[in-house]
């Protein structure tokens, strides 16, 4: 029996369509208070010919929806991209005022990059001289990720296959490539897609972050975003000191093609999220709106006991601030709330409702933060979505000792922050009934809940 359209899990605080599909965010841009998102769309609740989608917020967390921004054309559907604030109009598009310009795959024959613009920030019109990227032979060359380059100018980094490539332009419309990033130095399976290439400081020295999603594999459990931390020399990235082992961005199922927001105020990292995984996405119970986008994170580089990592925190600010309750047990206020639980060595809190479901997230025997939701809800809509190998999954920290998870939790979306955001893990889980209580077990001290 299928479950879809059972329960209303639609969360709260996290973006939704209205109806229809979404998956990748795209052309995340800041503007005049307006954080602008588009999307990955099709107007039925899977996968179809790709639209952007269009919607405003001045939170990050309450979305207005817009008119979609951009349809399949003759060159193709619009796939994942990237926007920016062309506040000095070098792109000539603007017409006396400064345009958003959109850079995006056109998914035809093969992938090229093409550009639209808008002065009104609400309709687009595509570039007339598109392509502005050709490409006549890669079939993967996609999700072109524009930058502020360091030397004048733009850049763009897109993902061609196994590897990344970056190009400069003084315009947004005439493109130079400078360089290319991978396959050596990749530590994980999968097509490159969704690239992003950003800087951060720690204590003075920067340090340059570049971002892959890595296409849907066996070995890393479907979809999943690993980084690289190195340098950027203007033309192309390289790492000094390469991980031994892959580093994602999050440790859970669902957290896929995130990528930054451009001109944010003060230059603040701002990621959103996909929140679902390739390996089920087309298969969730949630009726006529299928996709949902991960809380904004805010980036930072943590210098950690095993080098420097990235980290992070939620954008949540004037949400989850009213204490509701602290201890080892207590019931939970309905289905948005944050629990934060603290401990020490092995132990684990549990999210319970009267169908006998619970979500479990702690520390394991050997000391690694994890996650699991194989009996947290509804799972026949799905083989895998609750599997041994989609259900459960753990992490090693990059600290000892004690430890903090702050989960987040929003009907069917839940978040977890650890060690600074050197850890998280975003999931989704579909309960049959609301989770009413909640436990803690074991070296799971205290948690305080908050509304
Ligand atoms: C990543 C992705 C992108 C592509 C888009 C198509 O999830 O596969 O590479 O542009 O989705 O919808």
């Amino acid at each position: 029996m299928s479950t879809k359209g059972k329960r209303d899990f639609r969360p709260m605080l996290h973006f939704t369509p209205e109806s229809g599909w979404i998956n990748d965010p795209n052309g995340l841009v800041y503007e005049n208070g307006n954080y602008h998102l588009f999307a990955q769309y099709f107007h039925e609740p899977h996968w179809g010919p790709m639209h952007w989608c269009h919607a405003v917020s001045r939170d990050l967390i309450h979305w207005e929806h817009l008119p979609i921004a951009l349809a399949p054309d003759s060159l193709g559907m619009i796939f994942s991209g990237s926007a920016v604030y062309d506040t000095e109009n070098s792109s000539g598009l603007g017409e006396g005022r400064a345009p958003i310009v959109a850079m995006y795959t056109s998914h035809g024959d093969t992938e090229q990059q093409s550009i639209a613009f808008s002065t009104d920030l609400i309709h687009f019109t595509p570039y007339d001289g598109n392509p502005v990227i050709e490409n006549k032979t890669l079939p993967d060359f996609r999700d072109p990720k524009l930058f502020r380059h360091p030397l004048g100018g733009w850049g763009v980094v897109m993902a061609a296959g196994d590897r990344v490539v970056f190009y400069r332009s003084e315009n947004l419309k005439e493109w130079e490539k400078t360089g290319e990033f991978g396959p050596g130095g990749n530590l994980s399976k999968g097509v490159w897609e969704c690239p992003d290439l950003f800087p951060l400081t720690l204590d003075g020295k920067e340090y340059w972050i570049l971002l892959v999603s890595m296409g849907a594999n066996e070995e890393n459990r479907g979809s999943r975003t690993q980084y690289f931390i190195g340098a950027f020399d203007g033309k192309t990235f390289t790492c000094a000191q390469p991980f031994d082992h892959t580093e994602f961005i999050d440790q859970s199922f669902d957290h896929y093609a995130g990528v930054t927001f451009d001109h944010t105020p003060g230059g603040e990292k701002l990621m959103v999220a996909w929140c679902a995984n390739w390996v089920y996405a087309n298969s969730l119970p949630t009726g006529d709106f299928c996709g949902q986008m991960t809380f904004a994170r805010r980036f930072s580089l943590v210098q950690t006991p095993k080098g420097v990592r990235l980290g992070g925190s939620p954008v949540t600010d004037g949400i989850f601030e009213k204490e509701a309750a602290s201890g080892k047990e207590g019931t939970l206020p309905g289905e948005v709330f944050r629990l934060t639980v603290r401990g020490n060595g092995t132990g684990k809190a549990v999210l319970f409702n009267d169908a006998g479901e619970e979500f479990v997230f702690g520390v394991n025997q050997a000391g690694e933060m994890f996650i699991d939701r194989r009996r947290a809800g509804a799972r026949d809509f799905d083989e895998h979505f609750s599997s041994d190998r989609y259900g459960i999954i753990s992490a090693t920290r990059f600290f000892d000792g004690g430890w903090e998870m702050d989960l987040y939790f929003d009907h069917s979306v839940t978040e977890i922050y650890a060690d600074q955001g050197t850890r998280t893990f975003t999931q989704l889980v579909y309960p049959n009934a609301p989770y009413t209580c909640f436990r803690l077990e074991g070296g799971a001290e205290t948690a305080v809940l908050r509304v």
